[in-house]
Formats: C-alpha cells, structure tokens, sequence
C-alpha cells in the first residue's frame, strides 16, 4: 500500500523497521463538560485525564449517551470544555486544529461533487494543484477508490462513500486522526473490511488515533489501549461520566478475528459495560 505520509525509516538499531511520521501525542488534562440553559445545568463529563502517545490507537468505548462524541468534539476543537484543557502536542486546542481531522458516522460527503473532490477538500487551503491532483489520487488508491474518483456520493455504496470520508481525513497528514463511529451505520461485513483497511493504513502510516465505538470487538481489534467511559462504582453520587476502566491490548496489529486470546479481555470490557444488566453512564 502507499504510504500516506512518505514515512522514514530510522535505522538505528533500537528503531530500526520503525516508521516516524508526523504523529503528535493529545493529553487530557481534568477536562469537563456541563451543558447549562436557562432552567438547568447538565454534567456529561468530569475530570478527565488521560494522554495518549504518538502514534498510539485509543478506542473509547462507553453506554450511549455518555459523552464519547463530546469528549471527541473537544479533542477535535469543535466544542470547549467547561473545566480543563486539551493539547496536542504541547499546544493547547483552542477551536478547530489543523494538526487533526475528522471523520464521523455519515460520510457528510458534499452530495454535488465527486469523490475526487471531497478529498480535496481535505488539503491544506495553499495546496497547489497539481501537488494537490497528485495527492488525492494517492489516497484514493489508498482507499481502494482509484477507479471511482469521478462519481458522485450517491453512486457508490455506503461503505464506499465512507472510504472517501476517510481519505479526506487523511488528506492533511493530520498528527492526530478523531474518528466517531466512523464504520457504525456500514453492515458487518463492510465494518470489518473498513476495520482491515485502518489498521493497513495506520501500519504504513502510524498516525495517533482517537476511535469511538460502540462495538467491543472493533475496540480490540484496533486499539493499543480502550478506554470505558462511565461511572466507577464507588463515584454513583457524582454527575457526569468519567474513565471508569483503561484496558491494554497487548497483541500486535493486524489481530486474527479467530483467535481466542483477546477473549477474556472481551469479557472484561462487556461486563464493564454492564451488558447483561442496566447499563448506566
Ligand atoms: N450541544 C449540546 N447541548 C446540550 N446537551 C448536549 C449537547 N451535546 C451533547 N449533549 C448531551 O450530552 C450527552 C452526551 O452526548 P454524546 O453525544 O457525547 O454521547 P455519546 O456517548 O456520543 O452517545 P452515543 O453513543 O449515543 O453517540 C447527551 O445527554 C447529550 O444530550
Ligand atoms: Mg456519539
């Protein structure tokens, strides 16, 4: 597969086969979110602090409704937190950041032009054209959507379009890559393709990866670390979700979906979940 980044191999014999991008590591720092209107006030979130490494992939996993999507839309600058901060690298996001990108559950794919041309949209504003021509062919053969880069949105399958709401992610190289569901309204079968198809791209290119999902599975099939949102048992009293449990996955990408191994982890992070009783935030 091409490499999005054109990575460097660093030969020092500790490093060597490592790839060095331009992946930047997010902290969050007691962050916080309470929604207030005129008649009340509503904590989704509190005290948040975890930091993610370069080059890291961190699945969020929580109960619906438990502030995964906030807590992303934070990261990405797209809301403000209410107490705390979050930085990327060692700047802190202040509104929409160019070191990271976007992709959520739609594709949100611009309906009237094509795919070519939402990738596009992706680039840095100054890109030349043909740099930028160049570019987005790249990633859409990245995205196994080479031979599609003239159809509109409505041509193409869900799974495809979803592909081309990736590329336009990866467009600008972004040090940090936030992704909110991204594969949740795809059948199963497309899902674990597009599941594939990131671990491919974040191999070649291992860009710091912030994935909300609801599914356990897609968690630990990706994931370094998967992070539960919810409510610990002994904080029941105090509004808002918060990290209830961090898991590793210590297995090495790609995982066989066939392996037992991460069964048990499976298990944690369901029971977690509180699947099998009320599942609460
Ligand atoms: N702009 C907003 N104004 C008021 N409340 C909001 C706003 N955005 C989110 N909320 C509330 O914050 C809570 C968490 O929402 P959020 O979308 O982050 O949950 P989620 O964990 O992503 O849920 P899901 O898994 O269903 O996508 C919800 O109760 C939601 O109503
Ligand atoms: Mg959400």
């Amino acid at each position: 597969m091409t490499a999005l980044l054109t990575p460097t191999e660093d030969t020092s014999s500790a490093q060597k086969g490592k790839k060095t991008t331009n992946a930047l590591p997010v902290t969050f720092t007691s962050v916080g979110r309470t929604f207030t209107d005129r008649r009340s006030a509503h904590t989704v979130l509190r005290d948040i602090s975890l930091s993610i490494d370069s080059g890291e992939i961190v699945a969020l996993l929580g109960a619906s409704g438990c502030g995964k999507s906030t807590l992303l839309r934070i990261a990405a600058g797209l809301d403000s937190p209410s107490t705390g901060h979050v930085s990327i690298a060692d700047k802190r996001v202040t509104g929409i950041d160019e070191r990271s990108a976007v992709a959520f559950q739609e594709s949100r794919l611009l309906p009237w032009r094509s795919l070519a041309a939402n990738v596009a949209l992706g680039l840095p504003r100054q890109t030349p054209k043909t740099t930028a021509k160049e570019r987005v062919s790249e990633l859409l053969e990245v995205v196994r959507l080479k031979d599609f880069a003239d159809h509109r949105p409505r041509e193409v399958s869900g799974g495809m379009a979803q592909r081309a709401s990736l590329a336009r992610a990866l467009a600008r190289t972004p040090g940090v890559l936030l992704l909110d569901e991204p594969f949740g309204a795809l059948d199963a079968l497309t899902r674990l393709r597009m599941q594939d198809l990131v671990v491919d791209i974040h191999e070649n290119t291992p860009t710091t990866v912030l994935l909300v999902t609801h599914d356990v599975d897609e968690a630990l099939q990706l994931a370094d670390r998967v992070v539960v949102l919810g409510t610990p048992e002994h904080e029941t009293q105090q509004p808002g979700a918060t990290i209830q449990r961090i898991v590793n996955v210590p297995t090495p990408r790609p995982r066989d979906r066939s392996s037992t191994e991460l069964a048990h982890l499976r298990g944690e992070l369901l029971a977690e979940l509180g699947v099998g009783e009320a599942a609460t935030c």
